[in-house]
């Protein structure tokens, strides 16, 4: 099976069609094309694994990963894509053996925090520094949610300093919010 956006998106609203989680989805992908486009890797492959990765989150939240290789698997996608998928939930016990697993591992919770930190500032993703979000991955009441440890774990394993990832995320999300806003729709 030819993996295409277009293909990715259908089976995407079959399943999500939760505001957050869409945009949640929309700004791991944009991570994921980003990220691709700066280590020299598949940015359309990327990008589809990082716009399904949660694809079994709101229909089956308690079993979250455990339907998804089902769903993927039913629509064509190879293992080594739903290995990948299975790799971002640390539950699952999926080695995260390719680089777009690693890459997917360290974006999903970087985006979600990054994002959590740009709507505090007036100018949102706009400006914004990897020391700024440095600076309150060191805050313990911001965005608890968000594994600090996890983190630095996705920037150590994909070899990369953790600011490097950072700045590479920020990015990566500047450029999505703008063809969203294009769209007439956001992320944020
Ligand atoms: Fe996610």
């Amino acid at each position: 099976m030819e993996i295409t956006r277009d293909k990715a998106l259908e089976l995407f609203e079959d399943h999500i069609d939760s505001e957050s989680l869409i945009k949640h989805c929309l700004a791991v992908e944009g991570a994921m094309r980003g990220c691709a486009e700066k280590l020299n890797e598949d940015v359309d492959l990327w990008g589809v694994c990082g716009l399904l990765h949660d694809i079994d989150f709101q229909k089956w939240p308690n079993n979250h990963l455990e339907i998804a290789p089902q769903i993927l698997k039913e629509a064509g996608y190879p293992k080594d894509f739903i290995e990948a998928i299975l790799g971002h939930g640390d539950f699952t016990l999926v080695p995260r053996e390719t680089q777009m697993a690693k890459c997917l591992y360290a974006v999903d919770q970087m985006a979600s925090f990054i994002i959590a930190v740009a709507l505090m500032r007036p100018t949102k993703l706009e400006g914004m520094t990897a020391k700024s979000v440095k600076k309150k991955m060191k805050d313990k009441a911001f965005a608890r949610a968000v594994d600090r440890d996890e983190m630095q774990k996705g920037a150590d394993e994909l070899g990369m300093d953790i600011g490097e990832l950072i700045s590479m995320v920020i990015d990566a999300l500047q450029k999505r919010e703008l063809e969203l806003n294009g769209m007439g729709i956001s992320m944020m």
